[in-house]
């Protein structure tokens, strides 16, 4: 098939990225949250949503279900009337299913609505085998019945109702995290959910449940306990910003020698990853209205670092910082534990003249389920290294924006393509590349 032409992004690299630009709300937040609105029969407001394509997808896909959706994408509000609710075509959700993982998530809202939910398979980054049986374990558990053998995806039906369970993820996982939150809010009686992941996207959506309705508190030991409610209404909720674009603008900033001042960044979502942009050398300043990252010129150190859940360093965080790291003074060291596959972005780089080298072993010492398995998942950088530009082909969407940041940085002039993946998450970045003076056609 020929390839759209709006589809590559001509970069001529090796400018400093300078100025400023604005992050809304965060991806992984604002569509959750817009899963939410489906539990209450009434209207809820989302502000401060980026104009990303996940949320047309998540608008489809409640449209499809009969819901009301209003996307005000030039003031970032979208708004969602779920007074009604109705199954969707089979068909018409598949047309959806290879976009996003977020279906996975209507489970747990269609059943108190509707008594069932059909799943289509998901779609999503290919980062990592990304299952979901914790999701149907918490869903099974809860006391739904779920039928995997449906032709087109999953099939989930709870003729008496979700009622309250003991549940304890194997693994700190954001999703299932979610999954139970949103199905536990209006099952009968009392969730214990242990082993919770408690990421600032997390919280925020219990703040939205919590908007609604819902009784939901955290132990200090990562444990949620919900106490089922009869019925929940529509909320009013400002998005937390997107703490993953902005530090994928810093990791751009000290990348291409440039000084980014990233409008509507916060600190308190950022403290890991502001310590190790300290440790690697660059400079922050954070104020009121943002945070300025910059590179202040000299060697970039290098780094040893781990991903983790929070509050540890994310793993979406990584892969813009390694880029930055092919320019660090020395070896550094990234131990990725949450995604057994996420180094496939290195290939390019090396081609762009990176030293990068992967391993199966674990060069850290976080506890890490890819101990002894066959899986690359550790990564050592040697820098510096001057990258020089060529063809890339974008893999997924931090993937690609890190080889997008390596075209920046690099000499000479490179095709990225597949740029459209990069919509996903990342709004307006074209226009966020001209006004930090990037040269691209
Ligand atoms: C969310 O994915 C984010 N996506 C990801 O963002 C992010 O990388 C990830 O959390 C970790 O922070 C959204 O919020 C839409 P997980 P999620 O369940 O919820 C394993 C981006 O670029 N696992 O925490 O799907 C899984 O394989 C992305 O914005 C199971 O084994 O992630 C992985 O190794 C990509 N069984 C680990 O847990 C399950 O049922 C963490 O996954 C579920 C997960």
């Amino acid at each position: 098939m020929a390839e759209n032409p709006d589809d590559v992004l001509h970069v001529e690299g090796g400018k400093p990225l300078n100025g400023t630009i604005k992050v809304r709300g965060a991806k992984n937040f604002v569509s959750k949250a817009m899963v939410a609105a489906l539990l209450a029969p009434g209207k809820s407001v989302l502000k401060n949503v980026p104009e990303i394509r996940d949320v047309h997808v998540v608008s489809d896909l409640l449209r499809l279900h009969g819901v009301d959706v209003d996307v005000d994408g030039a003031n970032g509000i979208v708004t969602i009337d779920a007074s009604r609710v109705q199954l969707a075509d089979v068909a018409d959700v598949d047309t959806l299913s290879g976009s996003s993982r977020i279906p996975i998530l209507f489970s747990g809202p269609l059943v108190h609505r509707l008594g069932e939910a059909f799943i289509p398979a998901l779609g999503g980054c290919a980062i990592g085998g990304r299952p979901i049986d914790f999701h149907l374990e918490t869903l099974r558990k809860l006391g739904a019945t779920v039928d995997k053998e449906h032709k087109d995806g999953i099939h989930i039906t709870a003729p008496n109702g979700l009622h309250g369970a003991k549940i304890h993820l194997p693994y700190p996982s954001v999703g299932a995290t979610e999954q139970t939150l949103l199905a536990a809010v209006l099952a009968e009686g009392k969730t214990e959910l242990s082993g919770a992941a408690t990421e600032p996207e997390i919280m925020d959506l219990v703040c939205v449940l919590q908007k609604m309705g819902a009784i939901i508190s955290v132990d200090v030991d990562r444990t949620f306990r919900i106490e089922g409610v009869k019925e929940l209404q529509g909320y009013t909720h400002t998005s937390l910003t997107d703490r993953i674009e902005a530090a994928s603008w810093a990791s751009a900033a000290l990348a291409t020698h440039g000084d980014i001042f990233v409008k509507g960044a916060t600190q308190p979502e950022m403290i890991t990853f502001l310590n190790v942009f300290r440790k690697v050398g660059g400079k922050f300043e954070v104020t009121d209205k943002g945070i300025r990252f910059w590179h202040p010129g000299g060697d970039l150190k290098p780094v040893a670092i781990e991903t983790d859940v929070h509050p540890g360093f994310m793993t979406d965080w990584q892969q813009p910082l390694v880029v930055a790291l092919t320019q660090a003074n020395g070896l550094s060291i990234v131990h990725e534990t949450v995604y057994e596959n996420r180094f496939g972005f290195t290939k390019p780089l090396v081609e762009m003249g990176a030293t990068i080298q992967l391993y199966r072993e674990c060069l850290g010492s976080l506890p890490c389920r890819f101990r002894q398995r066959n899986y690359k998942h550790s990564a050592v950088i040697f820098g510096p290294t001057p990258l020089t530009g060529r063809d890339i082909d974008v893999p997924d969407l931090r993937g690609g924006f890190s080889h997008l940041i390596a075209a920046l940085a690099a000499s000479g002039p490179s095709d990225v393509h597949g740029i459209s993946l990069i919509d996903r998450g990342y709004a307006d970045f074209r226009g966020k590349l001209e006004a930090l003076g990037a040269d691209f056609d």
